[in-house]
């Protein structure tokens, strides 16, 4: 991965940097160390170096037994117990995956991530006529949208195949000890996963949260694990800034914005990037977003919203910065053909490849928008496969953390995400809630 910053540093005055850079190296420290708010959730800083072959045996062998069982297999979870795996195997998947039907992997699809009824009709009309399982993700157990979607595909899967089958085509992931899905996995005697303590949803990726769906989708999870070490080792704090790709990152968004930059739009020009953005979105939103501060972290797939965003963008107000990923190498090879007539007059593109011209709409948006006051981060990823993946996966994750740290915040608790789910009890009657229940229905 190459990060450069040339086109980001001359929107901050010179000196600013240099301040900032030294703030990442106490903001790192404070990571290793485990000193700074937010401690006990700092599990995933060593996380991908501490996996080891066996562990990642067992995660394949319980996906295998699912592939083997299912046609489909339900990622049933929402927020970090969902975002991570999507992430990645939209990012592997064949663009079309869910329409080949001659197929060696089992269908990988989605629940407990939204509460819409139409999506999960669909969803069980879809897999009433199917051989599927379900692998149940959640840290607390008690989240209602996961654990909405579970009870009714539960319920589903045993009618249809019976309780003792069901039973070895349902995988639980959640904490050690608590929850209503731990016991609830332990009186049906579910195979089980734990979610460490120490590690927050968002940050979870690399745990079973997000290692079964991905290696039940077909993917190669040690090459996703290889490349997360090897950024843990390029990310250390004994990695000076000069050669710290998280702690230059860190630095340049905090210095765009403290001049005024707030909002970060993350930018792919590989539509099969959209949900990495997705989870990066969630990732830093939830970690930076807290005592009114934060950089907003907004998302585009180009070239496509450059036909709908691309005027906001480089017209409108200059509050924004870009980090553009751009993949050096696509997985395929399209050449452009020649044409006699050339009646679309695209004859000057024959015989170059389709990412030729991608190329040059990237480097041309690029400069456009620097040209238009827009700030530009730049990553370069070497390939969208494994190993580079889990490599910015953690590249992402390090940076947060420096990030979250520099800018005076505890990057790794969430309590803002309580106050809809205090309301929505509260309207719908749960137990305890009578209190909420009683104030909220009188404002109404
Ligand atoms: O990052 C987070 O903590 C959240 O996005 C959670 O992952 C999400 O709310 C799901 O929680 P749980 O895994 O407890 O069901």
């Amino acid at each position: 991965m190459k990060l450069t910053l040339t086109h980001a540093a001359c929107f901050v005055p010179a000196g600013s940097l240099s301040h900032l850079a030294d703030m990442t190296a106490a903001a790192n420290q404070l990571l290793e160390s485990g000193k700074g708010a937010g401690n006990d959730f700092l599990g995933w800083v060593h996380l991908p170096s501490s996996i080891t072959p066996a562990f990642l045996d067992e995660v394949q062998e319980t996906a295998n037994l699912l592939r083997q069982k299912c046609q489909v297999v339900v990622i049933a979870g929402i927020g970090g117990s969902y975002l991570g795996a999507k992430a990645v195997n939209d990012a592997l998947a064949h663009t079309f995956d869910a329409y080949c039907t001659d197929r060696k992997d089992p269908y990988v699809v989605y629940a407990g991530n939204n509460i819409g009824e139409d999506y999960l009709a669909d969803l069980m009309e879809f897999l009433s006529d199917k051989e599927f399982g379900i692998v149940n993700i959640s840290k607390s157990g008690t989240t209602t949208e996961t654990a909405l979607a579970f009870r009714l595909l539960k319920t589903m899967l045993e009618e249809k195949v019976g309780k003792a089958e069901a039973r070895q085509r349902i995988v639980a992931v959640t904490d050690a000890q608590k929850g209503a899905l731990r016991s609830l996995a332990t009186k049906e005697g579910y195979k089980t996963f734990v979610i460490p303590d120490n590690v927050g949803g968002r940050f979870s990726v690399l745990t079973p949260v997000g290692l079964l769906a991905i290696a039940v989708a077909g993917h190669d999870i040690k090459q996703l694990v290889k490349g997360a070490q090897d950024m843990e080792k390029a990310t250390g704090t004994d990695v000076d800034y000069a050669n710290n790709p998280a702690a230059q990152y860190a630095a340049m968004r905090n210095a765009l914005y403290q001049f005024g930059k707030k909002t970060e739009i993350l930018v792919n020009f590989n539509p099969k990037l959209h949900f990495i953005a997705e989870w990066w979105k969630q990732l830093y939103g939830e970690s930076e977003g807290k005592d009114h501060k934060g950089i907003f972290p907004a998302a585009v797939d180009f070239t496509t919203d450059l036909h709908s965003m691309g005027q906001w963008i480089q017209d409108g107000e200059r509050s924004i910065f870009e980090t553009v990923i751009s993949v050096k190498e696509p997985q395929k090879k399209v050449v452009i053909p020649e044409d006699k007539e050339n009646l679309d007059g695209l004859n000057f593109l024959a015989g170059k490849r389709v990412d030729e011209v991608n190329k040059m709409a990237e480097l041309g948006t690029r400069l456009a928008h620097v040209d238009g006051g827009v700030p530009n981060i730049h990553i370069e990823i070497e390939r969208v496969d494994e190993y580079n993946i889990g490599a910015m996966l953690y590249f992402f994750e390090r940076g947060c953390g420096i990030s979250g740290y520099m800018l005076g915040v505890n990057p790794f608790n969430q309590p803002g995400v309580e106050a809809y789910k205090k309301n929505m009890f509260a309207l719908l009657n749960k137990p305890g809630y009578e209190a909420e229940s009683k104030a909220i229905l009188a404002r109404l």
